[in-house]
């Protein structure tokens, strides 16, 4: 695509996209935004005057596919009451991964949608909507490879919004956890080039990026030459780009290289997500996780032997089938060892289709909640520990907005965790030594360490 801004006097339309799910959906809504300008559609944040809503869908969680059926059943409401009305007719589409599982099913069972469009065919978006225009009825749905969507949307012409952002590096998994769609909805693992990327990120931050965040679903298993050590490197040598996180992470392929990286390299940040899903061997070996517990413990050691004071981030499931008592005590323990500075946590839940799903020994609901409680409670306390350990430092902050309270900014610390200062909005976009005063379960608060801000701190 080329020409970001709409084509002079072409008609403004409204776009509504709403987003489900993880970071790569956020990322493929704004690039659906992005190759959509030049048709005249400018982003709404209702879908009530829209002429084009699309739903960006997740299928990881329970029921997520009924939710989605739900708001179709909304929209279609919405759009009968307006034709009805005298109003113009708005477009329905549905993209993301329940787009890719259910495919056409969508239209059968949901008449008023006009497109189906899967993870990978979101560079088809315009001519799809430019058809379903002139064809009113004629309902579409397409999917292509992952090079072509990449290659047709391009490096340029992104636009940045905000001083952080995420590029997709990576998509897809090849590893088939025995409870996980992905494999399925995403494909196998591939990766862009890293001369298309390095592309985008430059151009990410000749608009005042500061911060990138690598997005795949296995970042780490990244398969550009030298792996994702060369291409942090790569990425740490562009000019203002002071940030590189990168994310989510599989303990298989975290390779040398990339500890070494973390110990070398001030750009990247201290804070690893890295799903451990249980404690126990029998049942990550029922996971199809190929890493035990001992083994993951001696990872996150040699990866603190790199880079001390790094911020370990994990997934856990509880209730796996099969999980006893004995199973969830040794991811307790495994947890105790570990020291999360946060943590997401699931219950298991059935997807159809995944080996998992038909394995015996289903854990009763009642049993998952108690365990996801204790679960919680342990990651909580260690989350508040962690936040509170940062409290009389000085860290460097990177403000991104206004806070909610006037005069007040939010930034994010090298931990990622939200700081709350007072400072004038000219810091936003710069990197900033903050004083911590304060710390809760999810953020801290500062204050800036002099009112000269002109000490900030210059890129490594
Ligand atoms: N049930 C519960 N949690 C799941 N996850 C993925 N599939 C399931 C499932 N069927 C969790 C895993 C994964 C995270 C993104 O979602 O912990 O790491
Ligand atoms: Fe799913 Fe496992 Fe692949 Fe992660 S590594 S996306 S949990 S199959």
């Amino acid at each position: 695509m080329s020409g970001q801004t709409p084509t002079k006097g072409a008609p403004s339309k409204r776009l509504f996209i709403k987003t489900y799910g993880c970071q790569m959906n956020v990322y493929d809504s704004e690039r659906m935004a992005d190759v959509l300008s030049p048709l005249g559609y400018a982003l709404s944040d209702t879908p009530d005057e829209a002429d084009l809503v699309v739903l960006n869908t997740c299928h990881i969680r329970e029921k997520a596919t009924e939710k989605v059926y739900s708001e179709l059943g909304k929209l279609k409401e919405m759009r009968d009451e307006r034709v009805a009305e005298g109003g113009s007719r708005m477009i329905i589409a549905v993209a993301g991964c329940v787009a890719q599982a259910e495919g056409e099913e969508i239209m059968r069972r949901q008449p008023a949608v006009d497109l189906v469009v899967g993870p990978q065919a979101y560079h088809q978006l315009p001519e799809l909507i430019a058809r379903s225009h002139r064809a009113r009825g004629e309902r579409l749905s397409a999917d292509f490879a992952a090079d072509e969507k990449f290659d047709a949307l391009g490096p340029v012409g992104r636009t940045a919004h905000g001083v952080t952002a995420f590029l997709t590096v990576q998509e897809g998994c090849d590893k088939f956890c025995t409870f996980c769609v992905v494999p399925y909805t995403r494909g196998g693992e591939w990766s862009r080039s890293p001369e298309t990327i390095e592309a985008e990120a430059r151009d990410l931050a000749a608009q005042g990026v500061r911060e990138v965040t690598l997005l795949g679903q296995n970042v780490n298993a990244y398969a550009g030459e030298g792996g994702l050590a060369a291409l942090v490197r790569r990425l740490a040598a562009i000019p203002g780009l002071d940030r590189i996180r990168y994310t989510t992470s599989h303990p298989r392929d975290m390779d040398e290289a990339l500890i070494a990286a973390h110990g070398e390299l001030d750009a990247l940040m201290p804070y690893l997500h890295l799903p451990v899903q249980s404690g126990s061997d029998r049942i990550l070996k029922a996971m199809n996780r190929s890493h035990t517990a001992e083994s993951y413990v001696r990872l996150i050691e040699r990866i603190r032997g790199s880079r001390p004071d790094m911020a370990i981030s994990g997934d856990f499931i509880v209730g796996f089938p099969g999980e006893r008592d004995s199973d969830f005590e040794a991811t307790l323990a495994l947890v105790r060892e570990v020291n999360y500075a946060t943590a997401f946590t699931f219950k298991y839940s059935r997807r159809p289709g995944t080996p998992a799903a038909a394995m015996p020994g289903q854990v009763d609901e009642a049993v998952k909640d108690e365990r996801l409680a204790r679960l919680n409670a342990l990651l909580d306390e260690q989350a508040r520990a962690f936040n509170a350990g940062q409290v009389g430092k000085v860290l460097p902050v990177l403000f991104e907005r206004p806070g909610r309270h006037p005069g007040q900014l939010i930034g994010r610390s090298p931990y990622l965790q939200a700081v709350h200062a007072t400072a004038p909005d000219r810091l936003i976009g710069r990197i900033v030594p903050v004083r911590i005063e304060g710390s809760a379960r999810m953020s801290l608060a500062g204050a800036l360490v002099s009112d000269d801000v002109s000490g900030e701190l210059e890129p490594a």
